[in-house]
Order: C-alpha cells, then sequence, then structure tokens
C-alpha cells in the first residue's frame, strides 16, 4: 500500500537525540533555542517561540490576542478539530467562515460578511488547507478594517510561500506543527510565529507557567508572574529531532512539490477528478494533494483496491456536537466536505508509485 503519511526522520536525528539524553539536562534548554533560531532563519521572521504542540500555540496566539470567556473567534469549519477546539478552550465560540468549493480555503468575502454582521468577534482564524496557502493578504485586510487580529493555523503550510514570501510573515500570529507526519516533526512539537520581540517575550512567559526562565536558575522561587501561564514549553530532546529533520527540509518539499506538479499536469483534463488551479505567486508546501472527485467513498475504495491510500483526512467541524450552538448555512463547506479526497505525494512518493497512482485515478475516470 502506498502510505498517505510517513514519518520522515533525518538519520543524524539519533545521535542528536543521544548527545542530549547523556547530557544530563533535556527540559528546555539551548537546543530549544537553536531550533528558535534555526526556524526563524528559515521562514524569515526571527520571532519564533517554540512549544509543544500546534495545539499549543493556537491556544497562545488566541489568549495573547485578548479572546476572553464568551467572545467569539471568526474561523474555518474545514479544518482539523485542534484549530477550533483550541476556541473552545479558551471559553470563546467559533463563528463560522464558508470556504473555497475547490481548495477549501477560507472565502475573504465571506469573512468580510461575517465581520460586519456579528458584534463579539476578537479574532480571525484562518487555515493553510494542505499547505496551499489560503488568501492571507486579503483576509488581513479585511480584519485590519475591523481592527482585529489575524491567527493562521499554518499546521501544514511550513515551507508554503506567497510571492517568495514564506508562511509565518503575513499575519500577527502563524502557528507551526511539528507532529509526527509533518513536513518538519520533531515528535510532537510547534511553533508560535509572531510580529515583534514584545509579544514574544510574553509568549515565553505564558508557555510556561509565567515564569521568566532567564532571571535565574533557582527555580524562580522569589517570582510572583503577573498572570498565570501554562505549561507548553518545547524541551531538549524534540528540538534536537527538529534540528536534524529541519536540515533535510528543503528536499523533503522538493519531492512533495514535484509530485504534486506531475498530478497538476495529469488531471488537467479529466472531469471527474479535479485538482485547484493555483496562481503563480502561490508555492504551497504539498503536505496534501487534495483532489474534487464525484464520489470520494468509491474512490477512496477504488483507489485502495489498488494499493493507494487516500483520506479526507479532515472533515467539517461546524457539525460536531461541541459546536452544536454555532451551525449556520456554509455552501462552500458542504461542498468541498462532500467532495474532496486527498492523495498520497509526500517525499516517500517515487517517480514508479506517482505513475501507478495516475494510472489508478485514471481508471476511477474512465469508469
Ligand atoms: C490544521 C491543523 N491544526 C492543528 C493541528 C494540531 O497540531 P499538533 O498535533 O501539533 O497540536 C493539526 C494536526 O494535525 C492540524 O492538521
Amino acid at each position: 500500500m502506498i502510505a498517505l503519511f510517513k514519518v520522515f526522520m533525518s538519520k543524524y536525528a539519533s545521535l542528536r537525540v543521544s548527545n542530549v539524553l547523556s547530557s544530563g539536562y533535556i527540559g528546555e534548554g539551548p537546543l530549544v533555542k537553536e531550533f528558535e533560531e534555526a526556524i526563524g532563519r528559515y521562514i524569515g521572521n526571527p520571532h519564533v517561540v517554540c512549544v509543544n504542540s500546534c495545539t499549543s500555540a493556537l491556544i497562545l496566539a488566541l489568549r495573547i490576542a485578548g479572546v476572553r470567556v464568551g467572545d467569539f473567534v471568526a474561523t474555518t469549519p474545514m479544518t482539523c478539530l485542534a484549530t477550533n477546539e483550541a476556541i473552545l478552550a479558551l471559553g470563546a465560540h467559533p463563528m463560522w467562515v464558508d470556504v473555497c468549493t475547490q481548495t477549501g480555503n477560507m472565502l475573504p468575502d465571506s469573512l468580510s460578511t461575517v465581520l460586519r454582521t456579528t458584534s463579539g468577534i476578537k479574532a480571525v482564524m484562518c487555515m493553510h488547507w494542505g499547505g496551499v496557502p489560503c488568501d492571507v493578504l486579503k483576509i488581513n485586510d479585511v480584519a485590519r478594517m475591523h481592527g482585529i487580529p489575524v491567527i493562521e493555523d499554518a499546521a501544514h503550510a511550513f515551507g508554503t510561500e506567497i510571492d517568495h514570501t514564506k508562511i509565518g510573515n503575513h499575519s500577527d500570529f502563524a502557528c507551526f506543527s511539528f507532529q509526527a507526519i509533518k513536513t518538519v516533526t520533531c515528535g510532537d512539537g510547534g511553533a508560535l510565529v509572531v510580529k515583534n520581540m514584545a509579544v514574544v517575550k510574553r509568549a515565553r512567559l505564558l508557555r510556561w507557567f509565567g515564569l521568566d526562565r532567564e532571571l535565574s536558575t533557582d527555580m524562580r522561587c522569589h517570582q510572583d508572574p503577573p498572570e498565570f501561564g501554562y505549561k507548553m514549553h518545547m524541551n531538549d530532546i524534540s528540538a534536537a529531532i527538529g534540528l536534524s529533520n529541519l536540515k533535510l527540509v528543503g528536499g523533503i518539499l522538493k519531492t512533495a512539490r514535484e509530485n504534486a506538479q506531475y498530478y497538476d499536469d495529469a488531471f488537467e483534463n479529466m472531469l471527474n477528478v479535479r485538482a485547484a488551479h493555483l496562481p503563480d505567486s502561490v508555492r504551497p508546501s504539498r503536505w496534501l494533494y487534495t483532489v474534487i472527485v464525484s464520489d470520494p467513498a468509491e474512490f477512496i475504495t477504488h483507489m485502495r483496491n489498488c494499493g493507494v491510500a487516500c483520506s479526507k483526512v479532515h472533515d467539517r467541524n461546524d457539525t460536531k456536537t461541541m459546536f452544536a450552538g454555532s451551525r449556520c448555512n456554509l455552501p462552500g463547506v458542504t461542498s468541498f466536505d462532500k467532495d474532496h479526497v486527498c492523495i498520497p505525494t509526500g517525499w516517500w512518493v517515487t517517480k514508479e508509485q506517482r505513475d501507478h497512482i495516475i494510472s489508478s485515478v485514471k481508471e476511477y475516470e474512465d469508469g
């Protein structure tokens, strides 16, 4: 079976981890700092705070954005539950925004309508489905008109570029995931990327009980944090894995993008299997390659019978019981949720395998 996901692990990771394990210090230390600096250099923004997951980064971003109990956050339902459960974790509620039927990404016009017609919205949460960037520039324009910050759930979008600028430079907050099967993994980990040092400093306090780890090393007994924090820091074991894998991110992305381009060309003239046409200005990470098909259940079964694992990966969040109070009519979400499927595209898919994937898709197309 050709896998839909695979863990990428640099062969240098075990040595780096082994050095940490025998060093006598395995908590948040010099390697976390080194990883933050390396991420900052890679994305072109030095304001990076590493945490133990993207979920933690999302909660930190919402908290720093000023979202409080009873507030609303304009958000997409077409995402991992983590995105919107973070909103619930703050005691806030989602206000759903519709998405594009082809990409699954938030529509700026729908956002504009939601912000115009609802009061009490304190932040916008958008997400880059599969690493294809949402229109984050327009989303920021709309949010700015209402004076509220934008949080990007960039869990899928490490390495994604818009006009040669990497995700992590456009909004007040961008949250990355280094979970097991992401483009770059730490085992588990995440990063909050922000716009300035003042926010970095607050995020560093909030990620560890509100305490300043730089002030002293005597267990910080004398500190009196003015606000509570969490236990969300990254440790040096995770950072060692992340640093080893980050070195190889260029090759990981190159293969995923080549495979995606190959699929784009092959699907160009198909009727029952379609991929979104993207503007030349965007360079997605291609963590997922998503197609719109006429019958996803039949497509998934057919592909499985051909030895190719496919899946919807995420389904709409707004119909889940935990969000029961906030349902509304979302035609784009209904369409994308019903019709989309993701096919393998990552670094592990060989040229022979992608040919097999295309010929399997052609069989479905030809009925
Ligand atoms: C869109 C999205 N957001 C957030 C998360 C949560 O990431 P983490 O597991 O690092 O908390 C995921 C996980 O897959 C995701 O796909």
